[in-house]
């Protein structure tokens, strides 16, 4: 039996290749918030614990602020790469959502909940108040809902488990067990937030509204810390990687139907080259404790590269190991409705345009208040 579910007999109505490219800019902007947060907010929790130290309680306070707004993010950029994948893997996407469905609900309180704690956190550090146990209740459940995540999109690759799933529970209230992959790939993106943060530090060191002995600390702290979870980063990607099935490993080396994955097998690769010199920016920046325009802007977007080639190696594993399943994500009626696509596109554009913008408001509003203070 086929264990996926059949095809929707509506066509899709744009080519698949564009609302792949859609999908991986999109999921590539919600991991650089996603990492941010789950860094940034560990960081700021470990600072405020040393309230004798005033450069850590500065910086504390300084990445907790800025963490309301990513969590935005976090969530604004999780919808589209939502609509998408739903799209292009629902019959895979919304059987494993469903035979998890009382978890996968469930993120929706949790995430408020997060989001309330991240406030009260903030409030907290900025009234000088102890604040580490509700920032790290936060971060525990942000650590959760990705750890959910990472369930949901393993347990769509794998139709082999669904039946018993479903028999021990139709709503879902089991988490998928025995699956290699999981644990690995969470832990990835868990030592990629410190490895983030670290580079967000960086980054925040180079801006004109800290004095010259903060900035000091913050690339010293800032660049060790990503310097050491930049290796993590890296062994829990090759641990990742290594417990893929030989399917997988073949078609990234470009032995599938679609010799095309071999480009997210030189993404896998592009990832690798791109986080060494991450961690030797990193290093250079922390243990001289250099803090400039150029060095800011560099961690950026060594950042930013950096979860673009992860998105593109991560799409091809998906990809080859339903393929590998029977499941064939090219194999799709296509009715291009391009009058909608264009209006759509020139909408997408826009709208990084104004996220940009917005961006540079409240940089720019942050520069002037925090000048004030
Ligand atoms: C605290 C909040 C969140 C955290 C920590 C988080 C974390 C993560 C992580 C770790 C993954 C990768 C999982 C993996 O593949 O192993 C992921 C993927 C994803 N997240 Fe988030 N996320 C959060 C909120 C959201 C929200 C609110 C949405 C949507 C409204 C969302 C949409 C997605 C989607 C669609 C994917 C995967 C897409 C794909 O594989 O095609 N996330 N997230």
């Amino acid at each position: 039996m086929h264990p996926f579910p059949a095809v929707d007999p509506i066509p899709l109505p744009a080519p698949i290749w564009l609302m792949k490219l859609l999908h991986v800019v999109t999921l590539a902007l919600h991991f650089v918030a996603v990492e941010m947060l789950l860094g940034g907010l560990l960081l700021a929790v470990l600072f405020s614990l040393f309230r004798g130290s005033p450069q850590s309680m500065v910086t504390a306070r300084a990445l907790a602020r800025r963490l309301t707004v990513v969590m935005t993010y976090v969530i604004n950029l999780g919808v589209p790469p939502l609509l998408f994948a739903q799209v292009l893997y629902g019959r895979a996407l919304y059987t494993s959502s469903v035979l998890m469905g009382a978890y996968w609900i469930s993120i929706i309180a949790i995430l408020t909940l997060t989001y309330w704690l991240l406030y009260r956190f903030t409030a907290r550090l900025e009234a000088g108040k102890s604040a580490w146990a509700t920032g790290l209740s936060a971060w525990l459940l942000a650590g959760f809902i990705a750890r959910l995540l990472s369930s949901n999109m393993t347990l769509m690759l794998r139709p082999e488990v669904w039946h018993d799933m479903y028999t021990a529970s139709a709503i879902g209230k089991y988490l998928p067990t025995g699956d290699p992959t999981l644990t690995p790939r969470w832990l990835l993106m868990m030592a990629g937030g410190l490895f983030i943060g670290g580079l967000w530090m960086i980054y925040l060191s180079g801006r004109s509204t800290f004095t010259a002995d903060e900035k000091k600390w913050i690339s010293g702290v800032g660049g060790k810390v990503a310097a050491l979870f930049g290796v993590v980063y890296l062994a829990a990607g090759l641990w990742a990687a290594s417990v893929q099935p030989q399917v997988v490993k073949d078609g990234l080396a470009g032995a599938s139907a679609y010799p095309l994955y071999k480009i997210s097998g030189f993404a896998g690769y592009g990832w690798l080259a791109l986080v060494v010199v991450a961690v030797l920016v990193a290093a250079i920046a922390g243990f001289a404790k250099l803090s400039s325009g150029l060095l800011s802007w560099t961690a950026v977007l060594l950042a930013a590269l950096i979860e673009i080639v992860f998105t593109v190696y991560r799409d091809g594993v998906r990809d080859l190991t339903l393929l590998s399943k029977g499941y064939d994500v090219w194999d799709r009626a296509v009715a291009t409705n391009w009058g909608v696509v264009i209006i759509f596109l020139l909408l997408f554009v826009g709208g990084l345009g104004v996220i940009g913008w917005l961006i540079s408001v409240v940089a720019r509003a942050k520069k002037v208040m925090e000048g004030a203070a």
